[in-house]
């Protein structure tokens, strides 16, 4: 399973989503959103829900999983970038879910939260930005903070085995400029098997004949 890697640290995977934040809703998501919001009917957030979003941006699937588990549920955050932070948190007071979002700007590799403290995780267009040896370190620690149960739903650019000569040409686009198309396909349902997720749903769409992945795997 030949992923590549992404040598970038973290310091300036910050600073360039800090640069994008300003474009990001123009140019990025709306591309994103069809599969944003497969993702998040799929993830099926109830009233009540406790769920944590991963690498939020600029906040379209907050606002959305703060509509979904009302005023009895919490939605939290977590993002590198303190613009993309800033973004969401006024568009999070703007729609009055305040009381019922909490965003936090970090690491994901190193979560802030208590074991066990979630129903579900959502992950779009984030998993794919970390280097190939510290995806199983996130998806520890996505499994350590859901509870037994719980879901972890992730949209990711889909790796084959067998690449077409779309899927060849984006990655060598992103081995020579690896600060602007920084996303890069992954092996989403077996990197969730691997680290002990099972693969509730999955289904595979494309984006400029690109293969686009939105998994449900749970904690058992
Ligand atoms: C490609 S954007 C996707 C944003 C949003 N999920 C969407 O689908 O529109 C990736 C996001 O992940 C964040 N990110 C990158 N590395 C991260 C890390 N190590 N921990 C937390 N967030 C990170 C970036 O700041 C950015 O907001």
């Amino acid at each position: 399973m030949n992923v590549s890697r992404v040598p970038r640290s973290k310091s300036a995977a910050r600073d360039s989503y800090d640069r994008m934040s300003k474009w990001y809703d123009l140019f990025a998501s709306p591309f994103e959103k069809k599969f944003i919001n497969t993702g998040l009917q799929k993830l099926q957030a109830s009233p009540g829900d406790i769920i944590l979003e991963i690498g939020f941006g600029t906040g379209q699937g907050i606002l959305e999983l703060a509509r979904s588990v009302g005023d009895s549920g919490r939605v939290y955050g977590i993002d590198i970038s303190e613009k993309m932070c800033a973004i969401t948190r006024a568009k999070v007071e703007k729609a009055g879910f305040s009381g019922s979002v909490g965003l936090v700007c970090g690491d994901a590799a190193r979560l802030p939260f208590h074991s066990e403290s979630f129903n579900a995780i959502f992950m779009s267009f984030t998993l794919e930005l970390f280097d190939t040896p510290e995806i199983p370190i996130v998806l520890q620690e996505c499994r350590r903070v859901l509870q037994k149960g719980g879901r972890l739903c992730v949209v990711a650019m889909k790796q084959k085995p067998d690449p077409t000569a779309m899927m060849k040409l984006y990655e060598w686009a992103h081995e020579k400029f690896p600060e602007y198309i920084d996303c890069r396909p992954i092996f989403v349902k077996e990197m969730l098997e691997k680290s002990g997720f099972c693969i509730l749903d999955a289904a595979e769409n494309s984006s400029w004949r690109l293969p686009i992945e939105v998994v449900v795997s749970g904690k058992v």
